[in-house]
């Protein structure tokens, strides 16, 4: 069994073909660099990218996977939640070689497509425990099945790539701000400012970004005569001292509320073995390394996609593609794109949800 699946849900414009044996048979990926003088991503912008660049990254794809199109199973389509400009590319493109090829069409929720990742690199039977962290989105969830999930948490405010990324623009160090935290952080001090950790004790597993991003803003501030932050100048060193601080926070935050987690999760879900990291958050190696010891002193096993996955790509879509393919989940031509589309919706048979209309 073959899937082509394509990415276009915010500054990537991703495809890959994969099969039910786990095998990526090729695979092509543009990372929008016209963002990065924004601080941000663009939508109308990134719209225009996709659309200019979908053809060529598919056409790249089905070169390196040594096939043709007709050789194809299926075509999946990351279709929300997203960027809607760039979702409906990606979309339209899928449903426009479903029809010409008479293939069956897959909408996949890019979240579904963060969730299942981690199965194609490595043996992971269901039910797991995931922690989702990317850019638009923090989530603790049990994943149950291909499109059943149970929330057992999320972010009041920000998404903790989100935070990354604001954290690291007041820092003046680009975006996106994941990558640039990580690296200052190698060498900076994590014991220098003690910031907070934001609905540690609130007795779930929701989690907060917002008052560690706030608290970060006031030390920046404290280095600009004039209190603004883009006028602040900071030794380099202090800078590196403030993202380490800011990293092992955020990844305390994160592993306190993957504590309760847990503990939820092998009372209900005792033949569970698995605590699984994904979306863009997951490539950084100083948070797998805290949810490795965590997963072993709680005696589970820890699992993350390889690091180039964590970020936006087309495996992941193709890959979440077959697995609903494979169980007889496809999507009808006329279905809708969703800026909007809460994981917990993406169930198989949902109407208007990703699955067979009802
Ligand atoms: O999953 P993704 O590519 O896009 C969304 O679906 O949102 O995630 C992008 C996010 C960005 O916020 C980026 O700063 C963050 O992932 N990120 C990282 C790292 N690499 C990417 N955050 C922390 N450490 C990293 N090494
Ligand atoms: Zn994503």
């Amino acid at each position: 069994m073959i899937v082509l699946g394509i990415e276009s849900s915010c500054d990537d414009t991703g495809a890959a073909v994969v099969t039910d044996a786990k095998e990526i048979l090729g695979e092509a990926l543009q990372s929008q660099e016209e963002h990065k003088i924004y601080g941000g991503v663009v939508p109308e912008i990134a719209a225009r990218a996709h659309l200019e660049h979908i053809d060529e990254i598919v056409s790249i794809c089905l070169q390196r996977a040594h096939i043709e199109l007709p050789e194809v199973d299926a075509i999946a389509a990351s279709c929300g939640p997203g960027l809607i400009g760039g979702v409906v590319v990606g979309a339209m493109t899928a449903k426009a070689l479903a029809l010409a090829l008479n293939k069956p069409f897959v909408a996949v929720n890019h979240l579904e497509g963060h969730a299942l990742c981690a199965r194609i690199a490595h043996d992971i039977q269901f039910p797991y425990l995931l922690l989702l962290v990317s850019g638009g989105h923090c989530q603790i969830l049990v994943v149950k099945n291909v499109g059943e999930y149970e929330r057992l948490g999320t972010t009041i405010d920000d998404a903790a790539g989100e935070a990354f990324d604001k954290v690291a623009k007041m820092l003046g160090l680009g975006y996106p701000g994941g990558p640039m935290i990580e690296k200052m952080a190698a060498v900076g001090d994590d014991s220098r400012f003690t910031l907070p950790r934001p609905l540690a004790n609130s007795g779930d597993c929701n989690l907060s970004f917002s008052g560690l991003k706030t608290a970060v803003r006031k030390i920046i501030e404290s280095y600009a005569e004039d209190g603004v932050v883009e006028h602040a100048i900071l030794p380099k060193q202090d800078v590196s001292d403030i993202c380490s601080c800011f990293q092992m926070t955020a990844t305390d935050c994160l592993v306190g509320k993957l504590k309760s987690a847990i503990e939820y999760f092998k009372k209900k879900y005792p033949e569970g073995e698995h605590l699984v990291v994904s979306g863009g958050v997951a490539s950084n190696t100083y948070l797998r390394g805290a949810l490795k010891n965590l997963a072993l002193q709680n005696g589970l096993e820890f699992a993350a996609p390889p690091i180039r996955f964590c970020t936006d790509n087309g495996v992941m879509v193709a890959w979440a593609g077959l697995e609903r393919f494979r169980l007889g989940y496809t999507s009808e031509l006329d279905f809708k794109p969703r800026p909007r589309w809460p994981l917990d919706e993406a169930a198989p048979k949902a109407p208007g949800a990703g699955g067979v209309k009802a």
